[in-house]
């Protein structure tokens, strides 16, 4: 066994429908093969629906599940009522959303437009709240329940992070939506929960936030205390999970699953590991010699 094997029991999202937003490409896509592997139908949406056909294309071939892409940009509300009722056609109901389109990219934030600060917002903020609203309505409404919202954030989503500020901002009002609304909604049988993973490569991701050598000037594994950077199967575990049954009792949750990262930029001694084991005896010995004085 090891972090790369697949977790949950065969058939362990068997009967589930699952709406995995931003599921054609990166983190998405690799939770909805997993989904799909355990037994879900899944739907998977963007804007672009070439790439969410092929990924369902390859995905179907793969696990001999049913994946069914939909064009929808999350940040029109009339676009992801016509997506959920075509969810609703084609599987008769639905029981899981997952959050996880996004947007974003580096700069400074004075180098950033009104539009460049709201296309990030309007996407991740706007774009959650657009699809937990129908969805949420929708199962109020039915009175279905043993459903849940599952919401993909970042650590900074609690830390802030410069210069991807919109991100952070908007990540920051989704944590606090998953909180409120597992307390307020789970009269109605909903759980709210959110991932926060540190960096997982993606193509997604790396271009917009490591471009160019980047990617060899901050080497995100000497961030990470594990020393390494996360495994797409390990967040689909984590994924699966939260959305099954078995975490039925875990509500208004947000698990990290970052190899330590964030904590390791909070501690404010943390930056000791740079000085070599051979140093302590001596810096030992002029702690304790003042002792004395
Ligand atoms: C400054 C920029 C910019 C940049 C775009 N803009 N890129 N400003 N620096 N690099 C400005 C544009 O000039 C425009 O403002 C406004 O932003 C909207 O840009 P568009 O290109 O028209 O927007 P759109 O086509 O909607 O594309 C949205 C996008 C794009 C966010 C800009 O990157 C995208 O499609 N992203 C989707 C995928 C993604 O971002 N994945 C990464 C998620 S990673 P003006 O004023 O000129 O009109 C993630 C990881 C978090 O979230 C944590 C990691 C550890
Ligand atoms: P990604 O592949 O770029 O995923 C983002 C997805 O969002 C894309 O499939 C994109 O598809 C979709 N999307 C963007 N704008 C949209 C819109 N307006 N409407 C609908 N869909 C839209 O990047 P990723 O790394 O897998 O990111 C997935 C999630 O993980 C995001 O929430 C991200 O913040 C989070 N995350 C990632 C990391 C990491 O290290 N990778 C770390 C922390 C958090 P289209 O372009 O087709 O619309």
């Amino acid at each position: 066994m090891s972090y790369k094997s697949k977790m949950l029991r065969d058939n362990a999202l068997k009967g589930k429908t699952i709406v995995v937003t931003g599921g054609g490409s990166g983190l998405g896509k690799a939770m909805t093969k997993y989904f799909l592997e355990l037994g879900a139908n899944v739907a998977i949406t963007s804007r672009n629906l070439e790439k969410l056909q092929n990924t369902a294309k390859e995905l179907e071939e793969e696990t001999s599940g049913n994946c069914l892409p939909i064009q929808c940009d999350v940040r029109h509300y009339n676009q992801v009522e016509a997506m959920h009722k075509i969810v609703i056609d084609k599987f008769g109901k639905v029981d899981v959303l997952l959050n996880n389109a996004a947007g974003n990219f580096i700069s400074p934030t004075e180098r950033l437009s009104a539009n460049a600060f709201d296309t990030v917002i309007d996407i991740v903020l706007k774009g959650t709240k657009n699809c937990t609203l129908v969805f949420g309505k929708y199962w109020i409404d039915t009175k279905q329940t043993n459903t849940n919202v599952l919401n993909i954030v970042t650590t900074y989503a609690w830390t802030g992070s410069g210069y991807v500020v919109p991100s952070a901002t908007a990540k920051a009002g989704v944590l606090a939506m998953t909180r409120s609304l597992a307390v307020e909604w789970a009269k109605y049988g909903m759980r709210f929960n959110a991932i926060a993973p540190g960096p997982f490569p993606t193509k997604g991701a790396w271009d917009r936030l490591l471009p160019g050598n980047l990617k060899d000037k901050f080497d995100m594994t000497k961030k990470v205390p594990l020393q390494r950077v996360g495994e797409h199967q390990e967040l689909a575990n984590l994924a699966a999970y939260l959305v099954s049954d078995f975490s039925a009792y875990v509500n208004g949750e947000v698990i990290t699953i970052d190899g330590g990262e964030w904590l390791k930029g909070a501690g404010e001694f943390n930056m000791l590991e740079d000085i070599p084991q051979e140093m302590w005896d001596q810096l030992e010995m002029m702690i304790r010699a003042k002792k004395s004085k």
